[in-house]
Formats: structure tokens, sequence, C-alpha cells
């Protein structure tokens, strides 16, 4: 038998019976849950056990005409025709109803993406409800953000959004556009739609005028559709940097924000908390599996602290739990998709291949489901694969650095510019290096931190655009 550093635990699963799956979803158009036009549906299954969930309209174009349609006549006959008061209004409703029904959401954000439940309970739900809160406040003070400016709205923006934070980048994109004055038709990832279609419920609880929020469910197709529509003014996208750059040349619309891939480095210099950077660091690629665009996947750590440091990672890697999604011990959970699954054990393999030494936890796995147990890379080359491209799941890649000056370059030398982490004592040193990392955010001596104040965005080819605070209402609104 193999040595076991965690203890015996019990399951201690949150049940699912808060849970009403209906047995087909509809698109939400104009207020109402409509079939396509031409019946397909599409299935979204449970990662953790392979069950399918449910069966959801699959869009064509037909479908994204209506909502697009439906979006602009609720823009010219309502939306833009309410106070700014009223809107901010229905976005503290929808925050409320949101904090209120938090657990059903939790649970089925679980269910339907394979995020451990206290990420989604404990993250991805108060966080989204958060985003509500702060654009409601928004709302009627517009001018205020953008002083001696005239503000309007753009008009009906299109949304696509990922399956690693499906309800929390559903708020991050409507909470702005609808603070501004904007109407919506929103694409939810192909494997995650549920949490964004239980949202439209709610939404319509809230009293929102029908046609304000319209969902469209489907996978790149549908996508497509509505990122080349022409009846949009704003196209809002967070995916990879391949679709990305495809959006980017067949919209028609200039008003683009795109929140892409990112290969972000934790730099831990020798002064620093090392104990502190080691949760840092498990916090930034373990936790929700490395689903996350802004995860610390690179480890640059000081030559004279680096033994030690991935002696204390690589033990505290081995206490991670990694199972059913549902239960409250479990640390990692389940990889959101086959398709993503191959993606992460072929990029491994190639790292073994290039002559990168992989090092694994050696918990068991669940036998149905997709897992991937927690690992890292040690003798990192910078042109190896592992350390250039996006891995999007559990695999850190460590290097090593003596300077400082060798750190900023390691850590820049990459073709994404989302985030960065900087492990130190020294105030000063934290600042030079801020001014030095070509990265939307740098977090220091702490990592995946996010609140709706603070915009979020890359560098290069991690996109443009910004989310959150100021910044992001500028992206739904034309500024004069
Ligand atoms: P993706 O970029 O294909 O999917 C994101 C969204 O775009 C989904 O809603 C999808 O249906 C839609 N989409 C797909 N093709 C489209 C098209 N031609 N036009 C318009 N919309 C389209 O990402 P995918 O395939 O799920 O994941 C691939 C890789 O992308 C991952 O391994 C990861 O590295 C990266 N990724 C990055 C994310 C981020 O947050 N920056 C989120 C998801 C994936
Ligand atoms: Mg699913």
């Amino acid at each position: 038998m193999s040595e076991t550093p965690t203890w015996d635990y019990a399951p201690a699963p949150e049940s699912s019976a808060i849970v009403n799956l209906k047995e087909e979803y509809g698109h939400f158009i104009g207020g109402e849950s409509v079939p396509s036009a031409d019946g397909a549906t599409m299935e979204t299954i449970n990662p953790a056990n392979e069950q399918v969930l449910t069966r959801f309209a699959k869009g064509g174009q037909e479908d994204v005409d209506r909502a697009v349609a439906s979006a602009r006549k609720a823009y010219d006959e309502v939306w833009s025709k309410i106070s700014a008061a009223d809107r901010g209004k229905y976005l503290y409703r929808i925050a409320r109803l949101l904090q209120e029904r938090s657990r059903e959401f939790a649970i089925l954000e679980s269910m339907d993406g394979g995020k451990p439940i206290r990420e989604s309970r404990d993250i991805d739900i108060p966080l989204a409800a958060h985003h509500f809160f702060y654009h409601a406040g928004w709302a009627d003070k517009l001018p205020y953000a953008f002083p001696n400016q005239t503000v309007n709205p753009l008009g009906v923006a299109g949304q696509i959004i990922p399956w690693n934070f499906p309800l929390l980048m559903a708020a991050w994109k409507l909470a702005p556009a609808l603070a501004c004055g904007n109407t919506v038709v929103l694409k939810p990832a192909e494997t995650t739609p549920l949490t964004a279609l239980l949202l439209a419920e709610l939404i319509q609880d809230a009293g929102l005028p029908p046609g304000v929020v319209n969902v469209v469910t489907g996978a790149g197709e549908t996508g497509a559709a509505l990122s080349s529509h022409a009846g949009v003014d704003k196209i809002a996208f967070t995916g990879s940097t391949e679709v990305g750059k495809l959006i980017q040349r067949t919209a028609k619309t200039r008003n683009l924000t795109l929140e892409l891939g990112g290969k972000a480095a934790n730099i831990v210099f020798e002064d620093a908390p090392l104990d502190q950077a080691v949760e840092g660091i498990i916090n930034g690629i373990y936790f929700n599996q490395g689903h996350v665009c802004c995860a610390g996947s690179r480890l640059l750590v000081q030559e004279s602290v680096a033994d030690l440091l991935v002696e204390k990672l690589d033990h505290r890697i081995k206490s991670l739990r990694v199972g059913d999604p549902l239960d409250k011990n479990t640390d990692v959970g389940a990889i959101n998709s086959r398709e993503q699954l191959d993606r992460i054990c072929e990029l491994v393999e190639s790292g073994k291949a290039e002559g990168s030494e992989l090092h694994q936890s050696t918990e068991d796995l669940p036998e149905k489901g997709w897992f991937f147990a927690p690992s890292y890379f040690t003798g990192v080359a910078p042109s190896h694969r592992i350390a250039r491209e996006e891995i999007f799941g559990p695999v850190l890649s460590i290097m090593t650095f003596r300077t400082p000056d060798e750190a900023v370059e390691k850590a820049n030398n990459t073709m994404y510019g989302l985030s960065a982490g900087i492990w130190t004592d020294k105030g000063s040193r934290i600042f030079k290096l801020l001014g030095e990392m070509n990265a939307g955010v740098v977090w220091a001596n702490t990592f995946n931190k996010f609140d709706p104040s603070s915009p979020f965005g890359g560098y290069k080819e991690s996109g443009y655009g910004r989310e959150g605070g100021k910044q992001g209402l500028a992206a739904y609104l034309e500024v004069k």
C-alpha cells in the first residue's frame, strides 16, 4: 500500500435535492424560454460522474437573430428610456435574489462544471452577487465616473463566456452592461450552460423587462453567429486566444473586449514567507483544477530557497483531496470536459518528452469522471511547451532564478500578460517589480484575489480591455 499523508475522513457531500433540473432547457429570449428554431438540442454532463444532467437548446443563426432583435427592441422601447436609478434598483434586486438562492446556484455550478463546492459556495457565487451590488451602485452615478464628459450606452451587447467560472463570468459581463444602460445577448459555454439559465429565471423573477437580458445556448457555431452579428454594438469575449483572434477578425463592431489566456508567473524570493507562498501557489494552480486564466502555472523560485520550497510544496500537494466536487472536503474537483482532460494529458506528455521531471500526488483518483492528479514539473526550461502554453489544469512548471532582473525577464518571457505574483518581504522590491512586469494584474504576497472595483485584463495575447472598476464601465459606454 502506498504511503498516504491524508487521514481517512467521512465523505461530507452536499445534497443536490435543492436543485430542480428540468428535462430540457430552451433559450431565454424576450423573457420566455423558447426552443431552437430547428429544434436542435445538446446535452450537458456532470464531469465528476459522466452522467447526462439534462438537455438544452442548440442555437443557430435564426435563434441568434431573434435574441438580438429582442435585445434591440428592449433597448429602444424600455431600457434606454427608464431612469438610471431604476436600472440600479433592478441590479440590486438581482444581487439580493442571488444571495438568497446562493446554495442552489453553488450546487448546480459544481454539478455542471466539476468545481469543488467550497469554491462555488465561497468564491464564485458570492463574487457574482458582489458584481451586481457593485454595479448597481454605479448605475446612477456614471457622470461622476467620467467627470466633464458625456456618457451614453452602446446599445446591444453580445457576450460570450467560458466554462471555468460560468456564473461569475456571466455576472462580470451582465452587471456592467446593464448598469451602463445596454441590453444583452449572452452565450454561455456548451459544457456549463445551467447556472446562466438559472440566472435568466432569477432575472425574470426580479421583474427585469423582457428582452433586456437574453441567453442563447449552444457551442462554437452559436458563439460565432453572435460575435459576427451585424446587429450588435459591442462584443465581450472571455475564452481561448485562438477564438479571441477569430472574433477580432469577424466582428462587425469595433467595440471589442477580449479576455484571453495567460501563463502567470509566481515569483518567490528567498526572503518570502515560504509557508504563505506555498498556500498562494496551491491556491493559484490547484484549487479549481487550474481552470483559471490567471492561474499561476509557472513558479519562479530563487535558487537559494528552491529545494526547501519544493519540499514544502510537495508535502502540501500530497495532502490535497481530489474527488467529488459536492464533498465539502474536496480541494480539487473534476476536469471540466473530456476534451480539456485530453489537452492537459497531451501537454504533460510533451513536458516529459522534452525532458522535464514530472511529480504527482499519489492519491487515488475516482474511477468514474474526469480527474487529473495535482502535478508539478521540475527541471523545466523556458523553451519547453509546459513553460509557454496555457495548460488550464492542475499542473505547475517550476523554474529557478538568481537575481531579481532574471526573475522579471523570465516572468515576462511569454506571449501572455494577464497576471503575476510576487512573494517577498521587501516592499521596495514589490514596487520596483510592479513597474517591470508586463501583466494586467500583479498580486503581492497573495494570489487570485478578486474584487469588482479592481480592473482585470491583460497585456499582449491575453487580450485587451478591462473588466471591473471604472475602467470596466468604460467598455460599455461611449465616452465623449
Ligand atoms: P473556447 O475559446 O473555444 O470557448 C470559450 C467560449 O467561446 C465558449 O462559449 C464557446 O462556445 C465559444 N466559442 C467557441 N468557438 C467560437 C467561435 N468561433 N466564435 C465565437 N464563440 C466561440 O475555449 P475552449 O475550447 O473551451 O478551451 C480551449 C482552451 O482555451 C483551454 O484549454 C484554455 O487554455 C483556454 N481557455 C481560456 C479561458 C479564459 O478564461 N481565458 C476560458 C476557457 C478556455
Ligand atoms: Mg456540464
